[in-house]
């Protein structure tokens, strides 16, 4: 299973996603990649990282890339971190792809969230790192890892 995690940014939601998730997932690969092109090359925001690292997730590895079309052949699960990044995702959706598209928070219905919120504007760090471990929780019993 090779699962991609999308915002807009590429450097606080979805390199916090892929970072809890490559702790906790087993025998999972995965990325994260962002649908605007502001950041690509930079590591995770400075407060972001800290706040990961608080918990045990280092991010420093990690690298902002935009995503592209191509993302849809390379993964076997897309995950969206709020509405709009699914429907930056979806408009380039190749037509022969049938590649499964999905919100973050659909893992967590009990939170009761229906996205992400970006803490690079909330500047809410922990509260986003709690609701994406709860996500990637969820993730990991749905594809049974
Ligand atoms: P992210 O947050 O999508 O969670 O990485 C953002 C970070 C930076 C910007 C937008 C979102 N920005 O426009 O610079």
């Amino acid at each position: 299973m090779n699962v991609l995690f999308v915002c807009l940014g590429n450097i606080c939601r979805s390199p916090a996603a892929e970072g809890v998730f490559r702790q906790i997932a087993h025998g999972c690969a995965t990325d994260s990649a962002g649908t605007g092109s502001w950041h690509v090359g930079e590591p995770p925001y400075g407060p972001m990282q800290d706040a990961a690292r608080a918990r045990g997730y280092d991010l420093s590895d990690l690298r902002a890339r935009q995503f592209s079309a191509r993302d849809f052949d390379r993964f076997d699960l897309i995950i969206g971190m709020d509405a709009s990044n699914i429907a930056n995702i979806e408009r380039l959706r190749p037509k022969d792809s049938t590649t499964p598209v999905r919100l973050f928070t659909d893992y967590a219905p009990d939170t009761g969230m229906d996205e992400v919120p970006d803490p690079y504007y909330t500047r809410d760090f922990d509260g986003a790192l709690d609701l994406i471990e709860l996500c990637a929780k969820g993730l990991c019993r749905d594809i049974g890892v």
